[in-house]
């Protein structure tokens, strides 16, 4: 099994596995992303949308979300949380994506990173996507040794990802060319951002 239809299979199921109480992180994780009215975001590896409406609201009315998934299931439970124009979905690989450079002012990447065969490459392709001046946030709302665990405890394609220590995740974003880079590593919060020059 790949990671793609490990989560094809996960996604009728993933919502009740979310934790009821990971509003606040998720709040936290919009803010961190310091989003402003008219924005255009990506949302990588939206999964279910748990960011959709949050960040929908955020860059309400004129902003654009797209949202991306590489497993179909996923961005079909994602739809129920679409209303009006402001999001749209697409099936898509991190590491392909179909989209013309510069076209983004933010990047939100939450609970996905670990999974991308090469990381790299993937944050690469999503930078490409930024305009210059634009940021990316990569992030963990449960923290990065639980999200470890998890993957541990789920087994499969995905029991090997991890999420990278902070001087790791500095090098990564750093080696790529980005610039202004926070990493926040707490207990129960993982957080990086970093801006395109
Ligand atoms: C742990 S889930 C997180 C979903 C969502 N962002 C959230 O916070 O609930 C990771 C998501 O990344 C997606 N994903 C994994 N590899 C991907 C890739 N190469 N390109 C796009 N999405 C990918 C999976 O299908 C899955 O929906």
């Amino acid at each position: 099994m790949d990671r793609r239809e490990f989560f094809d299979l996960s996604a009728p199921e993933w919502n009740r596995r979310t934790p009821e109480d990971l509003l606040p992180q998720l709040n936290r994780v919009v803010a961190e992303a310091r989003l402003r009215a008219g924005d255009y975001v990506l949302d990588v590896g939206t999964g279910t949308g748990v960011l959709i409406p949050l960040i929908a609201e955020a860059i309400a009315p004129q902003g654009r979300l797209l949202a991306f998934d590489i497993s179909l299931r996923m961005l079909l439970e994602a739809r129920r949380r679409i209303h009006g124009e402001t999001v749209l979905l697409v099936q898509t690989d991190a590491h392909h994506l179909p989209i013309r450079p510069g076209s983004f002012d933010r990047v939100v990447c939450n609970a996905a990173l670990p999974h991308f065969g090469d990381r790299r490459r993937a944050l690469q392709e999503l930078i490409g996507t930024l305009r210059v001046g634009g940021s990316i946030v990569i992030s963990h709302p449960i923290g990065r040794e639980a999200v470890n665990a998890r993957h541990r405890e789920a087994g499969g394609p995905v029991a090997e990802d991890r999420v990278p220590p902070p001087e790791d995740m500095e090098i990564l974003l750093r080696g790529i060319g980005l610039a202004d880079t926070v990493v926040i590593d707490e207990p129960e919060f993982y957080l990086a951002r970093a801006r395109k020059t």
